[in-house]
Formats: C-alpha cells, sequence, structure tokens
C-alpha cells in the first residue's frame, strides 16, 4: 500500500505522468539498451522493440498499477501482476534485474519531466515502482521454486509434422534423462533460439498436446514479412529446424488454465493458431469426462488452415456433452459456417466459463457476444499470442 503522502502526489501527477509515458519508455529503452546491447540481442523480443508494442504493454502496466493505487488502496491487481510474473519467469527475469530497470526507467523520467520531478515527486513514484518490482520478484521466486529454479533445458526435436502450410508442429524430448513434468492445460513455454547473426530470442509458444504426453509438442505458424518485415523465430524454426535438431524450452508458465470446475458449463472459442491452448483443454476434459456442456468454437481462413483439427474434433467428440461450431472464410464444409465467427445462434449455457484465445478483434467480439448472452465478465479468460495490450486496457 502507498504511504497516505505518496498517494496524494501519485495521484496529482498521474495525469501529467500517463501524458508523458510513452515519450518516458521511449527514452527508457533507448537508455537500457545503449548500456546493455545484451538485452535487446539476447532478452527483449526485437521484433515488438522495433513495432513498439512490448513499449506500450510496460508503461500501460506501470499506469494502470499507479491508478489501481490510488483508487483502490486496499487491494492489489493480482491478476495483471501475475500475468506479467509468469511472461518474466518464462524468461529467467533476476531481481537484481529490477535495479537496472529502476535506474533507467527513473533517469528516463528526470529526463522527459524536467523541473516537474521534484524530490517529493521522484519518492512517491519510486515507491509506486518498488510495491511493483516487489510484488513482481515476489511471485517470480515462487514460480522458480515450484519448477526448481530457472534452466534453459535443451530438446530435441523428435518429430517434425507440418500441420497446414504456415503451421509446423515439433514434438521434442529432453536431452537430459529427467522427466517431463506435467503442465496445467493452456500454458506456455518459451524458446530460446540462436540466430544467425549471434543473437538468441525467445518467444512464447502454448504446448499443443495432451498434458501428460510423454514428449513436449509445439505448433508455430510462420509469420510471413510484407509491409513489416517477416517474423524472425518463426521463420527460423520453419526454415532450420528439423528431426534431430535441438532446442532450448523452459519449464512451462501461464495463467491462462483451465479451472478444475466440473459441473460448470464451458466455451473454448479459438481462432487461427489459437487453437493450440484448446487441445490440452479438451484432452483433459476428454480424460476427465467432464459432465457439464462443452460448447467448442473454432474460426479459420479454411479447413486447409484449421491446425491440428484432427486432434481438436476428436478430443471434442469424445466428450458427450460437447458441441463444435466451426467458422471458415472460404471452403466451409457442410455442417460449419461461412464468414467470421457470430456466435448469435450458438447456444450459451446459464454460469458458461469461457477459454479465448485468437487474434484481439476476435476476442473482442467473442466477448462482447459472450456478455450479451449473460456471461460474467469474470468468467471470460483469454490469452494473447503477443504484448498483453488488453491488461492494461488498451
Ligand atoms: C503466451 C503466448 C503463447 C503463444 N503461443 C503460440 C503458439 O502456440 N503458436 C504460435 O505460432 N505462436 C504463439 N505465440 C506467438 C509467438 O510467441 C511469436 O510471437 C510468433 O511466433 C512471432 O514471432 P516471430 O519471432 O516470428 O516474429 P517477430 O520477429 O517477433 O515479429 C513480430 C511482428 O513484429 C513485426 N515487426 C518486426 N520488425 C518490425 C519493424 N521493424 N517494424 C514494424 N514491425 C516489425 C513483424 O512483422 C511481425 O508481424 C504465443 C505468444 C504468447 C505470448
Ligand atoms: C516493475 C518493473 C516491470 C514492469 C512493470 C514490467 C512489465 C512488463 C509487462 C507488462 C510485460 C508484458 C507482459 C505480457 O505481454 O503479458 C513485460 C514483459 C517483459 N519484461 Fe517486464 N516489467 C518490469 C521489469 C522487467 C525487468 C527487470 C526485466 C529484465 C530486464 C523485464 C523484461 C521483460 C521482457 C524481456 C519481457 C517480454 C518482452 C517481449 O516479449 O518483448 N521486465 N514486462
Amino acid at each position: 500500500m502507498l504511504s497516505a503522502q505518496s498517494a496524494a502526489t501519485v495521484r496529482a501527477t498521474l495525469p501529467v505522468v500517463g501524458a508523458a509515458i510513452g515519450e518516458i519508455t521511449e527514452r527508457f529503452y533507448s537508455g537500457l539498451f545503449a548500456a546493455h546491447p545484451e538485452l535487446l540481442r539476447d532478452l527483449f523480443n526485437r521484433g515488438n522493440q522495433a513495432a513498439g508494442t512490448q513499449r506500450q504493454a510496460l508503461a500501460g502496466s506501470i499506469a494502470a498499477f499507479a491508478t489501481h493505487l490510488v483508487e483502490h488502496p486496499d487491494t492489489r491487481p493480482d491478476a495483471m501482476l501475475t500475468r506479467i510474473a509468469h511472461k518474466h519467469a518464462s524468461l529467467g527475469i533476476a531481481p537484481e534485474q529490477y535495479q537496472v530497470v529502476h535506474e533507467h526507467l527513473f533517469a528516463a523520467i528526470v529526463d522527459v519531466l524536467g523541473e516537474a520531478v521534484t524530490p517529493e515527486v521522484a519518492a512517491a513514484w519510486d515507491e509506486v515502482y518498488w510495491l511493483m518490482a516487489n510484488a513482481l520478484i515476489a511471485i517470480e521466486k515462487r514460480l522458480y521454486e515450484e519448477r526448481g529454479g530457472h534452466t534453459w533445458r535443451t530438446w530435441e526435436v523428435v518429430e517434425r509434422v507440418a500441420e497446414t502450410p504456415d503451421v509446423v508442429t515439433f514434438r521434442l524430448r529432453p536431452l537430459d534423462d529427467a522427466p517431463v513434468r506435467d503442465f496445467l492445460p493452456g500454458q506456455y513455454v518459451s524458446v530460446r533460439t540462436g540466430l544467425a547473426d549471434g543473437a538468441h530470442q525467445i518467444r512464447q509458444y502454448s504446448l499443443s498436446a495432451a498434458p501428460d504426453a510423454a514428449v513436449r509438442q509445439i505448433s508455430v505458424k510462420r509469420v510471413p514479412g510484407g509491409e513489416t518485415p517477416e517474423g524472425e523465430v518463426s521463420n527460423h524454426l520453419h526454415a532450420r529446424v528439423h528431426e534431430g535438431d535441438v532446442l532450448e524450452l523452459s519449464e512451462p508458465y501461464g495463467d491462462l488454465v483451465l479451472a478444475d470446475a466440473p459441473g460448470t458449463p464451458l466455451l473454448l472459442a479459438s481462432a487461427g493458431i489459437g487453437v493450440t491452448p484448446m487441445i490440452p483443454m479438451l484432452a483433459r476434459l476428454a480424460a476427465t469426462g467432464h459432465d457439464a456442456p462443452v460448447t467448442v468454437v473454432h474460426a479459420d481462413r479454411s479447413p486447409a488452415d484449421h491446425a491440428l483439427r484432427t486432434d481438436h474434433e476428436t478430443y471434442a467428440a469424445k466428450l458427450p456433452e460437447a458441441t463444435v461450431h466451426l467458422w471458415y472464410e472460404q471452403d466451409a464444409p457442410e455442417g460449419a459456417h461461412t464468414g467470421l465467427a457470430d456466435l448469435t445462434d450458438v447456444p450459451v449455457h446459464p454460469g458458461t466459463r469461457a477459454y479465448l484465445c485468437g487474434p484481439l478483434p476476435f476476442m473482442r467480439a467473442v466477448r462482447a457476444q459472450l456478455i450479451e448472452k449473460g456471461v460474467a465478465p469474470a468468467d471470460v479468460h483469454y490469452e494473447v499470442f503477443g504484448p498483453d495490450l488488453w491488461l492494461a486496457g488498451a
């Protein structure tokens, strides 16, 4: 909780800090990467940095945290903190790195706001930063402990399957003899890849097979170039990683997980490569014989582009109360709809809990329709395959 004096100062300066936060984070990242080029080369996502998206996520989350502190001083925005902590822990962020970020963030604040940063203002925002940082450090410590610390473990590709023209599945076995831990349906791993210029870049991939499978499985969609450059890691994995090659993986992380909820109606809605976390969820429901309706919704460009389609439909078919609703923009077979997903005619059971994964416009549209149909906003859970700008209300 913020001290009363800092709360008043933060409240008074939130508008000016909020208005300048874009510029502050711009300066912050330039300073950070000038002093520590290895962080841009080997830790931060270079594509997101070039596109500016991760910058908005960090800035937005600090502003959201400060707003929460002054508006709801007795509670903590745990959902936001947990989501960031899972991402950080999958990357191996260490407590001492918060000092480095602090140094460059506060240098940037002074740079941008100049004399407005009186000692009181600096002290109040320092308190905000460390409240947030210490909360993240504590959650990350627990996540590391649960997994026996952070390690990059080496896995061999034992099978590579072309799912669709754009999606490849990799099945991986650890090179060491230690067991493969189970994961919670919906979780992801970070994959660290060495690239041609010597850099190491890290990306997250959802685990796309049943949680108790003996191998780890990820399914990667190639991000094509066009107006912007082609995706670095996805194209590297498609072009260069084959059976017998190795990849470095983190342990599984992620807070969008299927809750153990017998008797609860569920709705699993995905679009495109957002199907990946839905497969372990359906596998788990099929294995436990979920005893309530399960509504499966998926939208894709065409049936040929629908990755993991056989698993998707086979697991759903094992659930006696499952109904499947498919939308394809082209080549929709009989029984599927043509066009974009539209839940108008999809029955949604009272008390439904929903899990969403796909592009933001898809998730926004589905969420709005679910809420219209009476689903409680707190029962709509989602995963974003990029910096989570929803988190900060963008
Ligand atoms: C929790 C989570 C789970 C995920 N699960 C999956 C999954 O199961 N399967 C899957 O395929 N993906 C998944 N992703 C997405 C994945 O992590 C990567 O983001 C994706 O593979 C793209 O990475 P890339 O390195 O190929 O692209 P990047 O190199 O990171 O590029 C990303 C975008 O930035 C753009 N860009 C790059 N440089 C510039 C520039 N200079 N100016 C403007 N734009 C630029 C690129 O054009 C591209 O559109 C997941 C992401 C998260 C966060
Ligand atoms: C209080 C301090 C911090 C805040 C508020 C913060 C906030 C965030 C947020 C909101 C995200 C995006 C999460 C998501 O997409 O779901 C993120 C990702 C990330 N953070 Fe932090 N962070 C902090 C400290 C740090 C530190 C100390 C490091 C290490 C130097 C770090 C490195 C990263 C990296 C590498 C990513 C992923 C970036 C990417 O994919 O481009 N963060 N952080």
